[in-house]
């Protein structure tokens, strides 16, 4: 939230933050990949929206390896999406909307076609370029038996028994953190965005980057059954990273406004605090609510936990239901508790049968939920579209390398990158131009149905829902307090300062609303005209003196 009552360096504390997958979310010209310029064009659509700021996922020169994730030059654009001039423009733009902008930083590994990697192999063994990443000698096979995160070892041969450590995919070679140029390099790369005037950094696997396999070192099963001490793991959350946080904090503190970082720390909840610290990057992801089922008990534990725990770090809390890793939470919500996503995918999307409309009425009422909490919510592009993971993509043109490097076996992210539908019919549904080549990943035929173009002018669609709960929020919002309010079994209500009253109804039965005038509703019409109960599966908002 902006405004004259937040000083600006806290922008990002109540912020509604909107990701775009630059590749898939707007191609102006016409090569079938979203671009930058296409960003630009449809800032339009963010601020009918209403949202604070934009993330920007990687739009770095990369193979696309995984998804850009795999950067050959941190400080560029990829040709194929844009030029450094166009992300000006795209700034000034996004600026001058009132909106800010957050870039990803990948900071755990490059792609195996950064300059320094190509040196570091060039250079052979013992060389100073093979210290700026992980390399090591064992003559019989890989020196651990480490589990890569997209499947196969994490550890890849380069001849004469030497190995280089990829935690993801082969083409994402590991940086060694110990060495002063990579240290540099990256405060350089920070530098080099803010300056550009970029307001903040999402930071790709804040929890490793620091690594001690100076050994002994544990096996994968050890690893698996938790019983290496916390802190001193040899790569994982490691308390060491946050010696390279506090050097960031410097560099975001240089800039005025200061420049916010936001981790993605997958780390025991009790441990997310030291990544969210004022020293360091200052706020982190909580994946809980994402993780929680539809269920008023898991949803009330996780909000507890996590205000307990920004309050702890002196932060807010951040709130995401979607993301370019996750199956949409529409199509999650559609699905019984307790189902497999992944068997799910495999299935393409069949088995179990996903129930559409209890899953959007599901999703929206989550949505208002997440956006009446104190802190940040982080929103998915196409997510205000109501827009189902697509869950039948064929094997052949799937991008994302757990596909192969599970043999086929684990489908991976690509149904919730399928590039947006902004039109309700021709080649791309809007996405590229009408005589554009067709988008990186095909959309199916029902895509129209969800459009922006088919949502725009109905008063009921999901789009006309996000944009009125976010208007409605930018009202409301005030101070950053929860206070809980005594409900029925199967509703969660709680009050926001200045006499805004949240209620979530997670049964199937309606019950009476609580006390107050509806301001929003998440099922039918939003601006809950003529609501007189609190119906299943619904969040209303409502506003009451104080
Ligand atoms: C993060 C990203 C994911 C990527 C991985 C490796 O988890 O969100 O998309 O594959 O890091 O960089």
């Amino acid at each position: 939230m902006t405004g004259p009552s937040v000083p600006a360096a806290d922008w990002w504390r109540q912020a509604v933050v909107y990701q775009v997958y630059p590749r898939s979310f707007a191609d102006a010209n016409g090569d079938g990949t979203g671009d930058l310029v296409g960003i630009t064009h449809r800032i339009p659509h963010l601020v009918d929206l209403g949202v604070d700021a934009v993330w920007l996922s990687p739009f770095y020169p990369s193979a696309l390896a995984d998804g850009g994730y795999d950067v050959d030059d941190h400080r560029d654009v990829d040709p194929k999406i844009g030029t450094l001039a166009e992300f000006d423009a795209m700034v000034a733009a996004l600026h001058a909307a009132g909106i800010k902008l957050i870039v990803d930083i990948v900071p755990n590994h490059s792609s195996d076609r950064h300059p320094w990697f190509r040196a570091a192999l060039a250079a052979g063994p013992g060389s100073p370029e093979r210290d700026r990443y992980v390399f090591r000698h064992s003559d019989d096979g890989p020196p651990t038996d480490w589990t890569a995160s997209f499947g196969g070892p994490t550890w890849e041969p380069v001849g004469d028994g030497w190995w280089y450590l990829h935690m993801f995919a082969p083409e994402q070679p590991d940086w060694n953190w110990d060495h002063p140029d990579v240290r540099e390099d990256h405060e350089r790369t920070l530098r080099f965005w803010a300056d550009r005037g970029v307001d903040g950094f999402r930071i790709d696997v804040a929890h490793y980057l620091t690594k001690d396999l100076s050994g002994p070192l544990p096996t994968q099963a050890e690893i698996e059954a938790g019983t290496v001490p916390e802190g001193t793991h040899p790569f994982n959350d490691r308390d060491d990273v946050h010696e390279v946080y506090r050097a960031w904090r410097k560099v975001f503190d240089e800039y005025d406004p200061p420049r916010m970082a936001v981790a993605e720390a997958v780390v025991p909840t009790h441990r997310r605090p030291r990544y969210a610290s004022a020293d360091g990057l200052g706020q982190a992801f909580t994946f809980d609510l994402l993780e929680a089922d539809f269920d008023a008990a898991q949803f009330r534990a996780v909000v507890e936990q996590n205000l307990a725990l920004a309050r702890a770090a002196g932060s807010t809390s951040t709130w995401v239901l979607s993301n370019h890793d996750q199956v949409r939470h529409t199509s999650r919500y559609a699905l019984p508790t307790g189902t497999s996503l992944p068997a799910w995918l495999l299935s393409d999307g069949t088995t179990p049968r996903a129930d559409e409309a209890r899953g959007l009425r599901r999703a929206r009422a989550a949505t208002a939920f997440l956006l009446a909490l104190p802190g940040s919510a982080y929103l998915y592009q196409g997510e205000e579209l109501g827009l189902p993971e697509v869950a039948d993509l064929p094997g052949v043109v799937l991008q994302d390398p757990t596909w192969i490097r599970s043999l086929g076996t684990t489908k991976g992210r690509d149904g919730c990158r399928v590039p947006l539908p902004w039109n309700t019919d021709g080649p791309s549904f809007g996405f590229g131009p009408e005589d554009g080549r067709p988008a990186h990943l095909p959309q199916p035929p029902w895509f129209g149905r969800f459009s922006v173009q088919a949502q725009a002018g109905d008063p009921r669609s999901t789009l006309a829902f996000y944009r009125t709960a976010l208007a409605r929020r930018r009202e409301l919002v005030g101070g950053e307090d929860l206070d809980p309010l005594d409900s029925p079994d199967g509703v969660v209500a709680f009050a926001r300062p200045g006499g805004w009253v949240c209620a979530t109804n997670f049964t199937t039965r309606a019950v009476p609303l609580p006390a107050g005038e509806v301001v929003l509703c998440s099922s039918g019409d939003p601006s809950g005209t003529g609501v007189t109960e609190l119906a299943g599966g619904t969040t209303v908002w409502l506003r009451r003196a104080d």
